[in-house]
């Protein structure tokens, strides 16, 4: 039973490593280097630590490069691996912001945009990466209104990443959106530098 359980969740590991790409395959906590912020590795145990208890969301911003994308995976991954047989197999999913609304807009043409937005809304934890890069249009910021109120209305943590601060994604995603990610999230600043440009 317990090496089952396991099994499963090296299979849903494996599966979210399939989603976010290869470059990420290797992205967990242990291979993130803190040194570049001393106040992370704080944050982010103290995040970790609460997780089952307390179920928020995170919201991880930073400028590019400094780690958003390779941090929220591995947190994915950790709370993957810290899940118990009562809390069953969080179902895990990552989706970058910008592929997602793309493909719940081709939804539409092929009739299936309630399965299109279901995929976000339902998972346990989502990842959003880079929110804020989407193309803002009304119907975009309806569409991501829709999935964030769900979510939050069925206290389903998400950890989104953006290059934004929440009030700068305030103008044109509205104050409905942001007050909800504020209401549901631990706010983390990445600070630091472009970690890729000397990788
Ligand atoms: N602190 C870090 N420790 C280890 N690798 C890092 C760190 N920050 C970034 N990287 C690596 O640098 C690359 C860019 O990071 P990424 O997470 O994509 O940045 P961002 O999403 O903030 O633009 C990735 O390959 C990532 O694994
Ligand atoms: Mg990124």
């Amino acid at each position: 039973m317990q090496n089952r359980f396991k099994e499963k969740i090296s299979e849903a590991v494996i599966a979210l490593n399939q989603e976010a790409g290869s470059r990420f395959n290797g992205a967990t906590l242990n291979s993130f280097d803190f040194s570049r912020d001393s106040a992370l590795t704080e944050k982010v145990e103290k995040y970790v630590d609460g997780f089952w208890k307390e179920r928020n969301g995170l919201f991880l911003w930073g400028k590019f490069g400094v780690g958003k994308t390779h941090l929220a995976i591995a947190l994915a991954k950790q709370i993957l691996v810290s899940a118990s047989p009562e809390t069953r197999i969080p179902r895990v999913k990552f989706y970058s912001i910008v592929s997602a609304m793309n493909s719940i807009k081709e939804s539409i043409r092929q009739d299936t945009y309630s399965d299109a937005v279901d995929a976000l809304k339902n998972p346990f934890l989502l990842v959003l990466d880079d929110l804020g890069k989407q193309k803002m249009t009304e119907w975009a910021g309806e569409t991501l209104f829709e999935i964030i109120n769900f979510r939050y209305n069925w206290l389903k943590p998400t950890i989104y990443t953006s290059n934004l601060p929440l009030p700068d994604l305030f103008s044109d995603m509205g104050g409905g959106v942001i007050s909800r990610i504020k209401g549901s999230c631990k706010v983390i600043e990445i600070k630091g530098k472009d970690y890729r440009l000397n990788a």
